[in-house]
């Protein structure tokens, strides 16, 4: 019998819990939910999922000890955590490889918190975004040290979460009572990808169990890859009803920021109006392996209950 994989995941929100059903399902693995409180989330408990009580802003040695007990981590802590904390974590599991080298045991896998844009064509957003920018050095990191720290490490770039793009406070579709507009950033054919997080979780789970083509790489997922004109287009089919039309230009977003410069939403749009937001689904790790992913269509299908 194939020995046990043990996963940790990192963090339950709306992308851990979304992961934890399809990595829990695959043969001969025990997935490990690391958060700061078990107990909030003792019912995800399972035969083979458990809790463990982690901190990602705890002691580096402690934590490089900890995530060398196991085979993969994956890092599902959200958006919100405070500078300095991805490149901590990624530094940790250098060293946990390097432990487990120690011990005779099997490389350990990564996949870093990269679930969105493509942070080497974003940076740091032309200094817009802090963060973005120390995405990408951790990209780098790894790129110069996976290799000798006996790690290997996957990140999977999914584009922009489906449920995202439909968000009211996003205000690409902007549904007002009976009215809606769809506003296109940068010009009508600039693109978005996008990938709902069940289908992250569904993706994720095939890389992991077929091993496949991962290895120290950048990979990429897509629900759909439209246009801002298909997504109207889109809406307009779903609802039955016309839309209004508004195209935010590039120079428009930098009016908008420059009234509020630290407005974090202000800052996305024009990031997201501007480069690595976008890839052909063709060239993606579902399209290769024939997983089935939700549209945009089929997505908008639900949402307005067409
Ligand atoms: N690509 C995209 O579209 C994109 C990109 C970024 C963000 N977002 C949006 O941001 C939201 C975030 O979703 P998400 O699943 O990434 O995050 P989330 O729902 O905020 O969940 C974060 C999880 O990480 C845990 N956590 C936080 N800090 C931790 C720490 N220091 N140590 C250990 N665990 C910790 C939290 O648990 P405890 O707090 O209980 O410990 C929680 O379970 C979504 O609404 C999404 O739409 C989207």
């Amino acid at each position: 019998m194939a020995s046990e994989k043990h996963i940790l995941l990192i963090g339950a929100g709306e992308l851990g819990t979304a992961f934890l059903p399809h990595l829990s399902e695959l043969p001969d693995t025990h997935v490990i939910v690391g958060v700061r409180t078990p107990s909030k989330y003792s019912q995800l408990a399972g035969p083979n999922i458990s809790l463990t009580s982690l901190d990602t802003t705890g002691p580096s040695d402690e934590l490089a000890q900890n995530f060398a007990k196991y085979d993969v981590v994956i890092s599902a802590t959200g958006f919100g955590q405070a500078a300095g904390i991805v490149t901590k974590l990624a530094k940790e599991i250098l060293e946990a490889g390097k432990l487990r080298k120690q011990a005779g045991q099997g490389k350990l896998w990564f996949f870093p918190w990269q679930w969105g844009v493509d942070y080497d064509i974003t940076g740091d957003g032309q200094g817009l975004m802090p963060l973005f920018g120390e995405q990408k050095d951790v990209r780098d990191l790894l790129r110069a040290e996976a290799a000798g720290a006996y790690v290997k490490w996957t990140v999977m770039s999914t584009g922009i979460f489906m449920s995202f793009l439909f968000e009211q406070f996003w205000g690409i579709v902007d549904r007002q009572g009976d009215n809606i507009t769809v506003r296109a950033l940068r010009d009508w054919d600039h693109k978005v990808t996008v990938t709902d997080v069940q289908d992250i979780g569904k993706i994720l789970s095939r890389v992991v169990a077929e091993d496949m083509e991962a290895e120290n790489r950048v990979i990429y997922s897509a629900g759909d890859t439209v246009s801002y004109a298909q997504l109207a287009d889109i809406v307009e089919r779903v609802t039955g009803k016309a839309v209004v039309r508004e195209e935010w230009t590039i120079q428009h977003l930098e009016k908008e920021l420059a009234k509020e410069p630290d407005n974090l939403i202000k800052k996305y749009r024009l990031v997201f109006a501007r480069d690595g937001v976008w890839w052909d689904k063709k060239l993606t790790v579902n399209h290769k392996l024939g997983v089935p992913v939700t549209d945009v269509e089929t997505y908008a299908k639900g949402l307005f209950g067409a």
